[in-house]
């Protein structure tokens, strides 16, 4: 049911991989939602091939940058800019990547190298996207800028190691760069805490399946779906959320605020 919430809007949206990530759901509800938008991703993802079955779909382009990569951010403006006929009104920061998680390191075993690429691809990145948007001054005003993050931000989930302290980061960066944005431009800037997500992402962390099921058993409404964060994220870049900044938001069913569940209690009913 096509609302045209985003009708008149223009943006780019990261890390559509393969029809499970959430960029690639938001991307057709930008579309159905009215919007026009660039899509990007890493050079080697779109060697890959899917991404650019998506921007037909959406009657658009894709332009390659590695997001770590400042020239690559301002070489993606500048075409974006080109091709949408004027700045944007919605960024969405949907990355992430950990070598250390690829490689299998314990948390007592970090590889730093590694830990300081899974720190700028999935969380300076974000800053880097910012701060060439402030200094191209690309970004309408009440535009909205998104990054997506994960509840290990506030506590510990012992797999998810590096990638805890990059979300970290990047919610701190997503208040840094919220105020300064929200003085100078009038932009909101959040970042949407979301469920476990079956992703090329998502299921590459060890043990996913067990805490993907934990969080259904934990959430009285269920695991938040990719489509559902879809919807969430049109909304966010939406003018119905105008005020709305500097803000971490959990989109994950009651996840968060739930001490136990009556499926996990029943779990636990006969040890003794
Ligand atoms: N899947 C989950 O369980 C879950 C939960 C909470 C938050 N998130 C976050 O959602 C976001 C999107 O992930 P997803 O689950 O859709 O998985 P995904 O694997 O589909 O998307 C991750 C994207 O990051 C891109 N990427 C990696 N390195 C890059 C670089 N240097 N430059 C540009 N792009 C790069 C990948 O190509 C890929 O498209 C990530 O920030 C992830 O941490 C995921």
């Amino acid at each position: 049911m096509p609302e045209n919430l985003l009708k008149g809007k223009k943006g780019i949206i990261t890390g559509a991989l393969d029809e499970n990530s959430i960029a690639w759901k938001t991307a057709l509800k930008a579309k159905e939602q009215g919007a026009k938008f660039v899509l990007t991703n890493a050079p080697i993802a779109m060697r890959m091939g899917a991404v650019k079955e998506l921007a037909e779909e959406c009657d658009t382009i894709v332009i390659p940058a590695d997001a770590t990569s400042l020239e690559d951010i301002e070489k993606l403006y500048d075409e974006a800019k080109e091709f949408l006929g004027g700045n944007f009104d919605f960024l969405l920061h949907s990355i992430g990547m950990s070598p250390n998680i690829r490689k299998g390191k314990a948390y007592g075993d970090l590889n730093y190298d590694w830990a300081m690429k899974s720190y700028d691809v999935s969380a300076i990145s974000f800053h880097k996207m910012m701060q060439v948007a402030e200094k191209k001054d690309v970004m309408n005003e009440w535009g909205s800028i998104l990054a997506l993050s994960y509840i290990a931000a506030q506590r510990v989930f012992p797999f998810y190691t590096d990638m805890a302290d990059a979300k970290a980061l990047l919610e701190s960066i997503t208040r840094g760069f919220g105020y300064r944005f929200g003085k100078n431009k009038k932009v909101r800037v959040n970042t949407i805490s979301q469920s476990p997500t079956i992703t090329t992402a998502g299921s590459g962390i060890g043990g996913f399946d067990a805490f993907f099921n934990f969080a259904q058993s934990m959430s009285p409404l269920g695991n938040a779906s990719a489509e559902a964060c879809a919807d969430y994220i049109v909304t966010m870049f939406s003018d119905l959320t105008r005020m709305v900044t500097m803000q971490n938001l959990y989109h994950d069913g009651g996840y968060s605020n739930t001490g136990i569940s009556e499926e996990i209690m029943e779990k636990f009913a006969d040890l003794k």
